[in-house]
């Protein structure tokens, strides 16, 4: 006899035979719960018996005609989205709870209406008076947006039908119920069910949906990434509370490139795109002080700056501290490790604290080469001389290794005012006019070169 139950994590959806405290493939805490098994289908019979209709093939370069998109004529969505909406298409947007995510969509609906799509917005957590009143605070109550406050799927999807919008966006998918799963709603099986079930219709009635989902730490409500493999585009809703900006980061997407970002700021009247984040994320800096390395970074397809800072401190702890905001903590150790052994500078019995500004998270290598400037700037309390920028990745033997997009990078430099650039030694070093250019080949070279012999 099969067993009836089995036991899932509802942050990624990995399936385990019996409990256990911690998830193994996210490494979530007390995310595994018992869920009913996903029933696997007839028996006895099998798929070749019975004839199908045989399906026409094609090669690989018949051209078949692009998928048509509609702008929303915001630049920072747009470009996120991989040049705008997909017909047919669906898409998830995921985010902390309280993040903007409502707001957003509120406000990308209010866009795409304009420009001629007909959008219906279902919101399964807020009344129509709640939505109805977010909308005249962003001053988007005359935009012909049809709204609905629903949980109940069988009802969306006959009205959907109906109505047969160009677009539909869910909000939230975790409050979709559908009455075939037995569960309550927010389970993994309801969420899979109802994001299953609008990603067919989508797709077979030429409506692309948005789905929005909340990234929960309590493990009785499924998380996001229990859908991630059924919709065509992924994004997150990304930024720290305390700060104004967001980030919008393309995970997946089936139309166009992954790890495009948008940049926008919460503002009183909503979120406001960002053209050049490079500026803002540089506006807030003051005077040179040590510890602070501007960093030449690339998101998705642009060039962005940001500054990094770094602060070093003698601990009154047996194990000093390790703190990071906005980067890797293993690739921080793996720093420290190379700066310690290939450098001779030591980081025993201090406390280090990184922080990248603004609420950015960088994931790339790149900025090896800026966050050892900034922690021996801040240990040896010594400034970077002004209006220098600096990048490279960092490899074990203590090496430096020349990074994708040189030039990108030293031209938004150059085009910000910046002077001077450390990098690191590549064959063919690209030119920026009006921007000095210090390479070096190893790290124990660079610190050598930016903070003198030691
Ligand atoms: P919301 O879109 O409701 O977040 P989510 O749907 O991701 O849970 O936005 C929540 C926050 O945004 C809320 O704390 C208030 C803030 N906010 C503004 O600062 N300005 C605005 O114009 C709006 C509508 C919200
Ligand atoms: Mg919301």
């Amino acid at each position: 006899m099969a067993k009836d139950f089995s036991f899932s994590c509802s942050e990624c959806g990995a399936v385990y035979r019996k409990w256990a405290g911690q998830c193994e493939s996210c490494q979530a805490w007390n995310t595994i719960h018992e869920t009913k098994a996903l029933s696997s289908g007839p028996k006895g019979k099998t798929l070749g018996a019975v004839r199908g209709q045989a399906i026409p093939l094609t090669d690989l370069d018949t051209q078949e005609t692009e998928p048509p998109r509609t702008q929303a004529g915001v630049g920072e969505l747009d470009r996120v989205l991989g040049g705008g909406l997909v017909k047919a298409s669906a898409l998830l947007v995921g985010g902390d709870p309280g993040i903007g995510k409502s707001t957003l969509l509120l406000q990308a609906a209010a866009r795409f209406a304009r420009n001629g799509l007909k959008v219906i917005y279902i919101s399964g957590e807020e009344s129509n008076a709640q939505v109805q009143m977010r909308a005249r605070r962003l001053g988007l109550e005359k935009s012909p947006v049809l709204l609905a406050a629903e949980t109940n799927l069988r009802d969306i999807l006959t009205t959907l039908e109906a109505e047969r919008p160009d677009l539909a966006i869910i909000d939230s998918i975790q409050t979709m119920w559908a009455d075939t799963v037995e569960s309550a709603p927010g389970s993994v099986s309801q969420v899979r069910a109802s994001a299953h079930e609008l990603t067919t219709f989508a797709k077979r009635n030429g409506m692309a949906v948005i789905m929005v989902g909340h990234v929960t730490k309590e493990g009785a409500i499924a998380g996001p990434r229990v859908v991630e493999h059924m919709v065509d585009t992924v994004l997150y809703f990304e930024g720290e509370r305390g700060h104004q900006f967001r980030i919008l980061r393309a995970v997946k997407n089936r139309f166009g490139p992954a790890d495009e970002i948008g940049v926008f700021e919460m503002t009183g009247k909503g979120l406001a795109e960002v053209r050049n984040p490079s500026a803002l994320f540089l506006s807030e800096r003051g005077a040179p002080a040590p510890g602070s390395v501007v960093f030449a970074g690339i998101e998705g397809s642009r060039p962005m700056l940001c500054e990094i800072q770094a602060l070093v401190a003698p601990s009154p702890h047996s194990q000093p501290r390790r703190s990071v905001v906005g980067w890797d903590g293993g690739r921080l150790a793996m720093i420290l490790a190379v700066l310690e052994s290939r450098c001779g500078i030591p980081f025993t019995g201090l406390d280090v604290y990184l922080n990248v500004a603004g609420g950015l998270r960088i994931n790339e290598p790149a900025a090896d080469l800026a966050v050892a400037a900034a922690l021996v700037s801040a240990r040896e309390d010594a400034t970077l001389p002004e209006k220098t920028v600096v990048f490279g990745e960092i490899s074990l033997s203590g090496a430096l290794r020349p990074v994708v997009q040189t030039e990108n990078r030293l031209k938004e430099a150059q085009k910000l005012g910046f002077t001077e650039a450390i990098v690191p030694q590549q064959a063919k070093q690209p030119a920026v006019s009006g921007l000095q250019q210090r390479s070096a080949t190893t790290l124990t070279g660079f610190v050598e070169s930016v903070f003198g012999a030691r």
